[in-house]
């Protein structure tokens, strides 16, 4: 069955609670690390806790959501499937790889939620209605 979403822990150097306070860095290849190829990567960020955002799907966009700094909140759905999923961890992506309606609810003030996409930005990709959004895969 295909799943909803794919966890993808990105490799991570250094940590916090190795009491090593120079923190800790992450990283993911283009196509090693990901099953694509990275074409855009946009971030958000200056949001305030119980912000909302997302309410859209994609047609055929992959994604990476990952969370470097915050706690954000995910809703994700997709024909077979819904699911929230708490983004709280520098080295956890989420991979979306096929049409998953999304929406995100900022936990914490100021968190980021990066964004590395498998094509440039088009309009034209998004369902930015829910309703479409069903018919389009057919629920
Ligand atoms: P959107 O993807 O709707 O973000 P969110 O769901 O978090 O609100 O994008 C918000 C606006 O930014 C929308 O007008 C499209 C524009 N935008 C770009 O021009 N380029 C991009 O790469 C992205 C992601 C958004």
């Amino acid at each position: 069955m295909k799943e909803l979403y794919k966890i993808i822990k990105i490799k991570t150097i250094g940590n916090l609670v190795t009491k090593d306070l120079s923190g800790q860095l992450s990283f993911f290849e283009s196509d090693k690390d990901i099953p694509f190829n990275i074409k855009r990567i946009y971030y958000i960020t200056k949001v305030q806790a119980n912000s909302k955002r997302g309410y859209h799907a994609h047609k055929k966009l992959k994604q990476l959501l990952f969370c470097p700094y915050g706690k954000i909140e995910l809703y994700l759905e997709d024909d077979c499937d819904s699911q929230k999923v708490l983004l709280d961890d520098p080295s956890i992506g989420i991979l979306l790889d096929h049409t998953v309606w999304r929406e995100m609810r900022w936990i914490e003030d100021n968190s980021v939620l990066m964004v590395a996409a498998s094509d440039y930005y088009d309009e034209n990709d998004y369902i930015r209605d829910y309703d479409d959004f069903r018919k389009y895969i057919g629920k």
